[in-house]
């Protein structure tokens, strides 16, 4: 695995998403064992950061984690759990009681990292950071970031977080530039902020990528492990994948070892 190290933490290039443990935006129960196997196996693997949220499976997916981590051989303080507040919940104290929320679904005394999921349109962020601040003094909050935030929103938040912001999370993969084209990229490459690329896999598009395709097929490698590669080769980007698949969970997690050669790459960047 590679590493980016950053204010003094040293976090995998390559983590593990949680969207659809548990269910969707409701818990579904029917899910619980294939979500299970596949946290079971993702720990298994050896992913030591995963990527959750107070939305996701309305909870559910914090619980199922929480459990997966507890039913494991892995010691709490080998990973970095990631969860977010909720849009809906970013007035001063619905975020205390949010964070109280996760911690008591996750059956953790910390969260490494917490963001704010969505902005929204009548956001205080003054109120929110102030929150998001206690929590971080009271231990309960290692670090702080954000998620869905153009640059404006992101140099606001720079400002307001008494910690250094750890992150913007966003989407990010060969055909989503967005935050590439506007800015975001850039600015946390020069500001020591990571960019979490979420929905990486793109398969889509992928499959329509023929000299994507033709590199995997004479590197022996598949062509989502390249599109991670591609990601995680860029200085600051770090990504969480999600996958039920154990093979292609560990494909994924090799992805960050590939190294690309510049031809290599104008092969498959111009299609
Ligand atoms: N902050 C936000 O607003 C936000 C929004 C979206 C997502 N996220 C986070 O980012 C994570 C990842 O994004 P995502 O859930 O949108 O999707 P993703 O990880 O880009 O794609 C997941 C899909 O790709 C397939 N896949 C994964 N690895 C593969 C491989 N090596 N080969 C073939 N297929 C593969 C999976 O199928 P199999 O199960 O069959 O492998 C699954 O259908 C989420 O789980 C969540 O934690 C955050």
């Amino acid at each position: 695995m590679k590493y980016e190290l950053i204010h003094n933490l040293r976090l995998p290039k390559i983590g593990f998403g949680t969207w659809t443990i548990g269910g969707e935006s409701h818990a579904d129960p029917s899910q619980d064992a294939r979500s299970t196997a596949a946290l079971c196996s993702a720990l298994e693997l050896g992913y030591t950061h995963f990527d959750t949220a107070e939305y996701y499976a309305a909870g559910h997916a914090e619980e199922l984690l929480g459990r997966a981590v507890r039913a494991s051989r892995v010691a709490r303080a080998d990973l970095f759990i990631t969860s977010k507040v909720s849009a809906e919940h970013l007035e001063f104290s619905d975020v205390l009681r949010a964070c109280e929320g996760s911690l008591r679904r996750l059956g953790m005394d910390y969260i490494d990292l917490y963001l704010i999921h969505w902005p929204t349109r009548g956001m205080k962020l003054p109120d929110t950071f102030r929150a998001l601040n206690q929590l971080v003094a009271q231990g309960k909050i290692h670090h702080l970031g954000v998620s869905n935030f153009n640059l404006k929103l992101l140099e606001e938040a720079v400002i307001l977080s008494e910690t250094k912001l750890l992150t913007d999370q966003v989407p990010y993969s060969l055909p989503d530039r967005e935050y590439e084209k506007n800015g975001v990229l850039a600015y946390c490459q020069a500001n020591d902020i990571l960019l979490t690329a979420y929905s990486p896999v793109k398969r889509r598009y992928i499959s329509g990528n023929n000299p994507l395709k033709e590199l995997a097929r004479q590197r022996g490698l598949t062509p989502q492990q390249l599109a991670l590669a591609w990601l995680v080769r860029q200085p600051r980007v770090i990504t969480i994948p999600i996958s039920f698949n154990p093979q292609h969970q560990a494909d994924n997690l090799a992805a960050a070892e590939i190294e690309l050669t510049d031809s290599e790459l104008a092969q498959f960047l111009k299609f």
